[in-house]
């Protein structure tokens, strides 16, 4: 009810502005990164302790839907490049159909704010038919068939989501994922003392930091002005950013109904390029890192072809407002965690466009807050 909204709109504002908490609180109690964290829940509370379980595998299988799915496509990058752990990511309902090749030293992670989407229960159990008994849900809800399921758990604490289209728990499965890339770095002797501290400062920071980014709220509603008028949007991103352009681009989609797809943005020129018009705006992520000068060069290109940028950028990047060129600069640069607090200006932009169009913000045509049925 209104109460329960207090100064917001809609429950999905209300969710985006409760990040900076959802964090904290996902946090607390994290004192160095020690395995436990992923505690043994439902039928497995006896001998399935965490380190023995991160010390015996080789390799991660991360198994989700929708949003879920785009976090784990961010911790692939984390668990290959912090924790040397090879990953695979795989859509559940693809997974649970392939005939794949099991490993029975994998680790297979599922991710679900509800615990209870059918498909990635689905594929869980696939997974367990053929051998391999390492399991770890990161979820949102306890008492769900996915905890009960799992040998090992990390619960988020987001807190009850409403809005259809997940954001709180987004994030928070981020911060989960980034502590599991810790502890497994850790169990395989690949994190020092002085770099746990160092990632668990910048966790720590993290929910003032989406504080800040919050505060960008205006100039993305003069962003979402101009959506609002558009059929087709186009998100790019590179490495750690390309699963964040991907969520943002299923947030508008979901919410306001505007055709929306996004590219790795070195892919380019092999397909959306031929779309790119006045018509089609352009959201570039670009946070200043390693890639950054080669997504500079796709910023040309769109532009050349008259594309319209929306861009995303770091107080380093020396990327500026010009013609044709809107640039939204984030308050700092954020290295690794940099995915958790690029997301944001994307859900608002497709809050913002949403409610410009007048659609049913939490409650979206044709879907559901969780799918328990194929
Ligand atoms: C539905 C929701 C999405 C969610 C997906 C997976 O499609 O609308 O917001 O990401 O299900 O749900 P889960 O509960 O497994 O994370």
């Amino acid at each position: 009810g209104a109460a329960e909204l207090g100064p917001y709109r809609h429950y999905m504002q209300k969710e985006i502005f409760e990040q900076p908490r959802a964090i904290a609180d996902t946090l607390e109690g994290v004192e160095g990164i020690v395995p436990e964290l992923f505690e043994a829940m439902g039928n497995h509370r006896a001998g399935e302790g965490a380190y023995r379980t991160f010390k015996d595998i080789d390799s991660v299988l991360i198994l989700a839907c929708g949003t879920s799915y785009y976090s784990g496509c961010v911790a692939k990058y984390w668990l290959e490049s912090i924790a040397r752990v090879p990953t695979q990511v795989e859509v559940a309902s693809e997974y649970r159909y392939r005939d794949s090749v099991p490993n029975p030293k994998t680790l297979v992670v599922t991710i679900t704010q509800s615990g209870e989407t059918a498909d990635t229960l689905a594929a869980l159990r696939h997974a367990q038919s053929l051998g391999m008994a390492h399991t770890l849900t990161i979820c949102n809800v306890s008492t769900s068939a996915m905890v009960r399921e799992c040998k090992l758990a990390y619960i988020t604490r987001a807190g009850v989501e409403i809005g259809v289209a997940s954001t709180k728990a987004f994030t928070t499965q981020l911060a989960g994922l980034f502590l599991l890339t810790l502890a497994l770095a850790q169990a395989k002797g690949r994190l020092s003392d002085e770099q746990e501290a160092a990632h668990l400062k910048a966790m720590r920071h993290l929910p003032a930091a989406l504080a800040a980014v919050l505060a960008l709220e205006p100039q993305v509603i003069s962003w979402a002005e101009d959506f609002a008028r558009m059929e087709n949007a186009l998100f790019l991103g590179r490495g750690l950013h390309y699963p964040i352009a991907l969520e943002g681009a299923l947030k508008l989609k979901e919410i306001s109904y505007i055709h929306a797809e996004a590219y790795p943005a070195g892919e380019l020129k092999h397909g959306p390029l031929a779309l790119v018009t006045s018509a089609m705006p352009v959201v570039t992520v670009a946070p200043n890192d390693a890639l950054l000068e080669k997504l500079k060069s796709n910023m040309q290109e769109v532009r050349a072809r008259g594309g319209v940028l929306y861009v995303l950028a770091d107080a380093d990047t020396r990327i500026e407002s010009a013609e044709g060129i809107h640039v939204i600069r984030m308050p700092e640069n954020y290295g690794a965690l940099s995915p958790l607090l690029h997301v944001v200006p994307l859900q608002l932009l497709a809050y913002h466009t949403a409610c410009a169009r007048g659609t049913d913000v939490d409650k979206p045509r044709n879907l559901a807050k969780s799918v328990t049925v194929e």
